[in-house]
């Protein structure tokens, strides 16, 4: 499938065939696929958590107003963000970077982020939004179909994935093989309205 498909075809879909389990190459595919995405300075602080531990999904779905989509698709994964990757040894991030770029660009990060926590939590929110974006499109493309949500209590499912305390989740994404389709598009708005001409 090509991206223009991929993009036209990925809906968020609320039902998916429990039974099907999702082959671990294709796991381990859309993973290296997912942390292809793009991130502020190489920083890659986006964390996964691929939860395909039927327990696990369950609690993680009662904690997630009890939606469908949590526990019967073959695999959830919990998009997080380590807000400290920017202090945490960013010099693994241009190590294959010719010196004189790496020399240049390492000290900035620290310079970027370290006065401003909001930055820091924008930029968790940015690259969480950006791979989960990725994995939408490459889990289509791969035969399977997805389903962004934020309808969880991030406090308790925190806790079920024990997540560190400086980190933080942006996202979850169930994805398996549908068992019916998404409803019809619900309301898109014009492009007239969406799309401003050089400036508002
Ligand atoms: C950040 C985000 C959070 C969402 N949270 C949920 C959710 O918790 N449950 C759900 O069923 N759908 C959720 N959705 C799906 C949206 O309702 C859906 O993307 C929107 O209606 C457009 O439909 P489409 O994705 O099929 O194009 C979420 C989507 C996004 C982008």
């Amino acid at each position: 499938m090509d991206t223009l498909t991929a993009i036209r075809e990925r809906r968020s879909v609320k039902r998916y065939d429990p039974d099907f389990v999702m082959p671990q190459e294709d796991i381990d595919k859309l993973l290296e696929l997912a942390v292809l995405s793009p991130t502020s300075f190489n920083i890659q602080n986006w964390r996964i958590v691929a939860v395909t531990d039927a327990e696990q999904k369950q609690k993680i779905r009662a904690a997630s107003w009890n939606q469908a989509q949590v526990s019967e698709a073959s695999l959830t994964l919990l998009l997080c963000a380590d807000l400290n990757a920017w202090d945490n040894e960013p010099e693994r991030y241009w190590r294959e970077a010719p010196e004189q770029v790496r020399d240049m660009l390492v000290p900035m990060i620290r310079q970027f982020y370290s006065p401003n926590k909001t930055l820091q939590h924008d930029e968790a929110i940015r690259s969480v939004g950006i791979m989960g974006q990725t994995i939408m499109l490459a889990a289509k493309a791969m035969g399977y179909d997805s389903c962004p949500m934020i309808g969880f209590d991030p406090v308790k499912v925190g806790e079920i994935i024990k997540l560190p305390k400086d980190h933080v989740i942006g996202m979850m994404i169930p994805v398996g093989k549908a068992l019916e389709p998404a409803r019809p598009r619900s309301g898109q708005l014009s492009l007239d309205e969406v799309v401003v001409r050089n400036s508002f």
